[in-house]
């Protein structure tokens, strides 16, 4: 097992990671909790509900499932979620865990953050990219005219990483989870980047797993440590969002994974880097390891430069109606620079002939 410290303005908490941990959670968990509601999705609580639930034999344990996917992170099942916490009687000495990828941890999250002004939440990823999600303490809702409109910043008590768990992701979810993990490698560090280049997916061993997770984790906890609230080197973090954000909304949520277009909008944001930074990035490389892992680039087929240039305006991220773009001068070297639409638009209509061109070899 692998432990991991990460200091927050409130407390200090551990990710431990390991195989089988899920069983294990009776050593791990320090505090006696009375009363546990345990959280998860439909998909994932048929697999792995019964076994954390009989690890917390000494409390009153009890259980809500949401339908799995995005969807759930809505009003709706926030609402629902209180209902249960309140019909339990759950207290200030109870627990709520988060049994589940990045949309459980952060729906979870903000229901344990906001019930009773805040109680003790214990994450329990099961998704690769929920490493990402899982650290840093952002926890929120999607509103119908946006995604994690509604949240706040709340730690957990711990977080217990079981990779067993990750033997049932499908592939898809797998490309996904790696998408945050090569942009954690791209940020920090030119080696751990050239040798995930060499990983293919298909190949992923638990121990590599365990590594990358870490690894990631501790890029993540590096950040978040130096600036919770996202002021400044937080923003790296958004490293290939601009256009994933855009795409995602673009085609539809769910017609790709979260992960799988930021792997995209890292190709992207390498060529924009070049333009702007005259950055030399080893940008034939990666997209070659996309194509092999079979990341979607069809995707980009159809898409339209200037419509997706519209949807980067509008996110979230963007400042009085400015593009702040994630650029990298080199590999393990983020900055944040201001792109205009002209700019973009022009970058990306050739990055899409360029992709296009390159879906058309094969
Ligand atoms: N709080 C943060 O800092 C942060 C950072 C990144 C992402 N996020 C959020 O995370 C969410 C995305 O996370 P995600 O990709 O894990 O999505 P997810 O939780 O929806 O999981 C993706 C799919 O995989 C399934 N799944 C999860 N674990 C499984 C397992 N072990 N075996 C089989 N299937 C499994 C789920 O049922 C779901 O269908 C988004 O809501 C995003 O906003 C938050
Ligand atoms: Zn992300």
């Amino acid at each position: 097992m692998r432990n991991l410290t990460i200091h927050s303005s409130t407390h200090d908490y551990d990710v431990l990671i390991g195989s089988s941990l899920r069983h294990q959670l009776k050593d791990m968990v320090k505090k006696e909790y009375s009363k546990v509601l345990i959280v998860s999705d439909s998909v994932v609580a048929d697999l792995y509900l019964e076994d954390v639930k009989a690890a917390f034999s000494n409390a009153k344990v009890s259980d809500a499932i949401v339908p799995a996917g995005e969807g759930s992170k809505s009003l709706e099942q926030y609402g629902r979620l209180l209902d249960k916490c309140i019909q339990e009687q759950l207290d200030r000495q109870s627990l709520i865990v988060g049994l589940g990828g990045g949309m459980i941890g952060d729906l979870t999250g903000f229901v344990a953050s906001t019930y009773l002004r805040g109680i003790d939440f214990l994450q329990m990823p099961t998704s690769i990219l929920a490493h990402d999600s899982s650290v840093g303490g952002k926890v929120a809702i999607n509103h119908p005219q946006g995604k994690n409109l509604i949240g706040s910043f709340y730690n957990p008590i711990q977080v217990v990483y079981d990779t067993e768990t990750l033997q049932s992701l499908p592939a898809a979810e797998i490309r996904s989870g790696y998408g945050e993990v090569i942009k954690h490698a791209l940020l920090s560090d030119a080696s751990w980047y050239d040798e995930l280049k060499t990983q293919l997916l298909k190949n992923v061993t638990t121990e590599d797993l365990e590594d990358h997770l870490m690894a990631g984790i501790k890029v993540k906890a590096g950040i978040v440590e130096e600036d919770e609230k996202e002021h400044g080197v937080r923003k790296y973090l958004n490293l290939g969002h601009t256009l994933a954000h855009a795409l995602e909304a673009e085609l539809g949520y769910g017609a790709i994974t979260h992960g799988e277009a930021v792997a995209l909008g890292i190709a992207f944001a390498m060529r924009v880097s070049e333009h702007k930074l005259k950055s030399d990035l080893p940008i034939l490389s990666y997209l070659e390891w996309l194509q092999l892992n079979d990341y979607p680039l069809h995707t980009l087929k159809s898409a339209n430069p200037k419509q997706l240039v519209h949807r980067m305006k509008w996110d979230k991220k963007t400042v009085r109606e400015e593009i702040h773009f994630v650029l990298l001068k080199e590999v393990g070297s983020p900055v944040v620079e201001r792109v205009n639409d002209e700019e973009l638009t022009e970058y990306l209509e050739k990055f899409l002939e360029e992709v296009n061109h390159i879906e058309q070899r094969n």
